[in-house]
């Protein structure tokens, strides 16, 4: 991999793609319905929207089950093993599909297609799969495409680096309501456990006007809630020239008047005491920050590469709660990562405790090839990583519990998203702690802010009574 730097994409080359996608509409055997599965973080739901704005600009039209689809694209995700056979066996799966239906086009693309030796091994061992992409190139989409319709032979196009800087694809959103936004792509702290540098390459942020005209346009259209996208926000601008922070670029957004916004995720070495004043002061900030630890052991942290100590991070919580005392705070956790000894998870236990996160996402650590730790010595047998896991599950959903305790008789702003399906007198939203409410309300709710008077807690979510609109 080449570490280069950002290569904005052309308006020359966007244009060439629509123009793929205008021909790609006009052929005359061509599928002429689509259908996505997507696996992994927001970062690919919110490709895989991208994804859907260029098959419909092709003239394609969703398929409402990938059974009946003419083309079933995968987005894929690599972070851990088991997300990876997921999708190869989902692949898999549509091949006996594709037996009775030898129309259907099978694509993969996303994370997993851009991991070294991959597109070899698609090519050689999923004979049926027809396009393959990287994350690199998804705007080539329409090309991509076209030729393998119009050549009826498999097309591969995987880059082998990672840098561009894509601006103004067509995306299909799927609420109208709530919205992702990207601000940068890549990460740069190869952390030793972690695929995501190798195949979503290095830092590229977006520049703020673009930002901000994509985020105006979600106001103009009603947007209520927004989610900014980033494998490690904090890092934002650092690679611009000119020097403007995520705590700038937040203001900057925040002016243009939508409600909430909310952004994913922080690294907590680089939190920074300007985006702990911000979070204080700008009340269209959602209550609610994720600052995953990974691990409460020194040693573990060191060899793990976060550049950062338990107590720096405790430090850091410390310093939120005291600027911001109703943000709440989330994490992702690993446990057995090679070496992790007993004492080593006890101390993860024990911060645990300590911090007593709203939520914890927890992780059993699974080597990938080609990053650091897979050659680490120490692997832990399953069973206790097993044993461990269940262990911090159980302590974290204690410490749920007694966060949603603190949570009961007060009012909540609440973001309705659904109906439930079982009972349709039954809403669900969020709060801007992004915390789970169900309640009794009307259809005409959904997609509007209102007051609930939160009454009980249930394992994951919250219940509550509406008291009014925003
Ligand atoms: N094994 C287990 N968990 C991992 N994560 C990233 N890489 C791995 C891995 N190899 C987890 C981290 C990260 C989250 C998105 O996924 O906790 O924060
Ligand atoms: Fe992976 Fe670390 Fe980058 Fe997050 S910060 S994407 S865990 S390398």
């Amino acid at each position: 991999m080449k570490n280069e730097t950002t290569v904005r994409v052309t308006p020359e080359e966007m244009a060439a793609q629509a123009r793929f996608a205008r021909e790609f509409s006009a052929l005359p055997e061509r599928p002429k319905t689509y259908f996505i599965v997507t696996y992994g973080c927001q970062m690919n739901a919110h490709d895989s929207e991208k994804l859907a704005g260029m098959l419909e600009e092709m003239g394609l039209a969703p398929a409402p089950a990938r059974e009946q689809a003419d083309f079933v694209l995968h987005n894929t995700c690599c972070i851990r093993d088991n997300a990876e056979r997921k999708a190869l066996g989902n692949v898999t799966w549509l091949k006996e599909i594709k037996k009775e239906r030898p129309e259907m086009l099978i694509g993969v693309c996303g994370c997993m297609v851009q991991e070294p030796g991959m597109a070899e091994k698609l090519l050689r061992q999923y004979p049926f799969v027809d396009v393959a992409f990287g994350t690199g190139n998804i705007h080539r989409l329409p090309e991509l495409l076209y030729r393998a319709v119009e050549t009826k032979r498999r097309v591969v196009s995987v880059p082998d680096e990672q840098s561009t800087l894509i601006e103004g694809l067509p995306i299909r959103r799927e609420s109208p309501f709530q919205a992702y936004v990207t601000i940068m792509y890549g990460c740069n702290n190869f952390c030793s456990y972690c695929i995501v540098p190798y195949v979503r390459g290095r830092e590229r942020s977006r520049e703020m006007k673009d930002i901000l005209a994509e985020v105006e346009g979600l106001q103009k259209k009603g947007v209520q809630e927004i989610m900014l996208l980033g494998q490690n926000v904090n890092s934002y601008g650092n690679d611009v020239p000119g020097g403007v922070t995520f705590p700038r670029l937040l203001h900057e957004v925040s002016r243009l008047g939508i409600p909430r916004i909310r952004f994913m995720t922080s690294h907590p070495k680089d939190l920074s005491d300007e985006l702990i004043r911000e979070m204080a002061e700008n009340p269209a900030l959602c209550r609610h920050l994720h600052l995953p630890v990974q691990s409460g052991s020194n040693r573990i942290l060191e060899a793990m590469n976060r550049r950062y100590t338990r107590e720096s991070y405790l430090e850091k919580v410390e310093k939120i709660r005291k600027a911001a005392p109703d943000v709440g705070l989330t994490t992702d956790l690993i446990v057995a990562f090679p070496g992790e000894t007993d004492a080593d998870f006890e101390d993860t236990m024990d911060l645990a405790r300590r911090v007593c996160f709203d939520s914890a996402f927890t992780f059993i650590y699974s080597p990938r090839e080609g990053t650091r730790a897979a050659k680490m010595p120490g692997r832990v047998d399953p069973a206790l990583a097993t044993e461990r896991i269940e262990r911090l599950i159980a302590l974290q959903e204690e410490m749920t519990q007694k966060r949603f305790a603190e949570m009961i008789g007060k009012t909540e702003s609440v973001l309705v998203t659904g109906q439930s399906r079982r009972n349709e007198t039954q809403f669900t939203g969020k709060t801007s702690r992004n915390i789970s409410v169900n309640f009794e309300g009307g259809a005409d709710m959904i997609g509007k802010i209102v007051q609930v008077k939160i009454t009980a807690a249930s394992k994951t979510t919250l219940k509550g009574v509406v008291e009014g609109d925003a």
